[in-house]
């Protein structure tokens, strides 16, 4: 969306100009799934595809959002004094929830607020539109009130607001990969220390398909938070042996040899993935780094098998989707992207074979699973961002 439409859009909704204009993209993540709650590496990127926000602020205490993408719900008005969840308010939840943990942190933002918004992440698809979202409000009321803030404070802020307002139990990789992301660049974290590598995405002659499935992950939150606690249970049985906080401080070898601590068939399962995924991602951004795309494709292939069969969050959608890209010539790698049952899957495809790939993929999908997926390009693009102010 270009800023004089959004400008108009603001306009046109509010009656006034807007002080400034916003972009927060979405992510994808290249691999390390499901690792960023165990303590683990995650190596995410931020995509062309986000959420655009205009703004201006009040001198009374009203806050006043707009969505263009639920444009039944018309302004959600919000008292600045009322900050508590409530579902009526809907998608404006997110930004209230921002707004109140930078309260909380000890931000001056003293009046309200007019924000209007719009969204080109496909609904439900697993690309992180709500991080976007949160970040999208970070960044606004940063701008609008001048607040002093790290980059680093919008990202647990956004965090913040899905864990305790929202109330998803999600780790910190959808938020960070947002608000940290850069252009033509891939994020290696350490979301134990936060510590964290820009890794440049030279993928030469191939791109990163991203496919749909056109399944939203209804199911998805309780299996996630289902995901979590089998993790922490492993976790508490193997602390009897050795002493360990989270799964990401194992690697492979100690993990087999303490094992035998986990009780529960399942529970060694995701255990399993946890670890291997872990060192499975430092493998990967190595092969990355030294070129070796093809290695780097099949611990690609690696983590979706591991998530299809350890960690069991794929499903007939995501799995037909990726076991059809495997087939397919000029695919280096395919797996799964973000929390998994649903959303979206990555393949990265030679450039000169990307329509074969989306014409013999989507023809089985849709005989498989009986409805279309849909294809985008991924465009690697950089963290949340004023586009113009005053
Ligand atoms: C969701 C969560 C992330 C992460 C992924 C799985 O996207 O928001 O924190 O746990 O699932 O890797």
């Amino acid at each position: 969306m270009k800023t004089e439409e959004l400008n108009q859009a603001f306009k046109e909704i509010f009656g006034q100009k807007a002080d400034a204009t916003f972009f927060s993209p979405g992510r994808i993540n290249l691999i390390g799934e499901h690792t960023d709650y165990n303590g683990g590496h995650v190596f995410p990127a931020a995509i062309t595809l986000g959420t655009y926000g205009a703004a201006r602020r009040r001198s009374d205490k009203k806050l006043r959002f707009y969505s263009a993408n639920f444009k039944n719900a018309g302004i959600i008005d919000v008292e600045l004094d009322s900050l508590v969840f409530n579902e009526a308010d809907a998608w404006a939840n997110y930004p209230k929830g921002v707004i109140k943990f930078l309260k909380e942190a000890g931000h001056t933002i003293d009046s309200g607020l007019e924000l209007y918004v719009y969204g080109d992440i496909p609904n439900g698809s697993g690309l992180s539109s709500s991080a976007s979202l949160e970040l999208l409000a970070g960044i606004v009321l940063e701008e609008l009130f001048e607040l002093k803030l790290e980059r680093l404070d919008l990202v647990k802020i956004g965090k913040q607001t899905e864990n305790d307002f929202i109330g998803v139990n999600s780790g910190i990789m959808d938020q960070f990969a947002i608000g940290m992301g850069a252009d033509k660049r891939a994020i290696y974290l350490d979301t134990n220390t936060l510590e964290y590598d820009l890794v440049p995405l030279d993928l030469s002659d191939n791109v990163i398909v991203i496919m749909n499935t056109n399944k939203r992950r209804e199911l998805a939150d309780s299996k996630y938070n289902e995901r979590r606690s089998e993790c922490e249970k492993a976790v508490e049985e193997l602390s009897q042996l050795m002493t360990i906080k989270t799964l990401g401080e194992l690697d492979e070898a100690s993990f087999d040899e303490y094992a035998y601590a986990i009780k529960d068939g399942n529970r060694l399962k995701r255990a399993r993935h946890a670890v291997f995924e872990n060192k499975r991602t430092l493998k990967a951004k190595n092969a990355l780094v030294s070129g070796n795309l093809k290695r780097f494709g099949r611990l690609m292939n690696a983590s979706h098998v591991s998530l299809e069969h350890d960690y069991e969050v794929t499903g007939l959608e995501l799995d037909t989707l990726v076991h059809a890209a495997w087939q397919q010539e000029g695919v280096l790698g395919a797996r799964m992207t973000g929390a998994g049952f649903g959303g979206c899957s990555i393949a990265i495809v030679h450039k000169d074979k990307i329509k074969t790939f989306k014409d013999n993929v989507g023809k089985t999908y849709q005989e498989v699973v009986g409805y279309a997926p849909e294809f985008y390009i991924a465009e690697i693009a950089s963290g949340s961002r004023v586009l113009t102010r005053k």
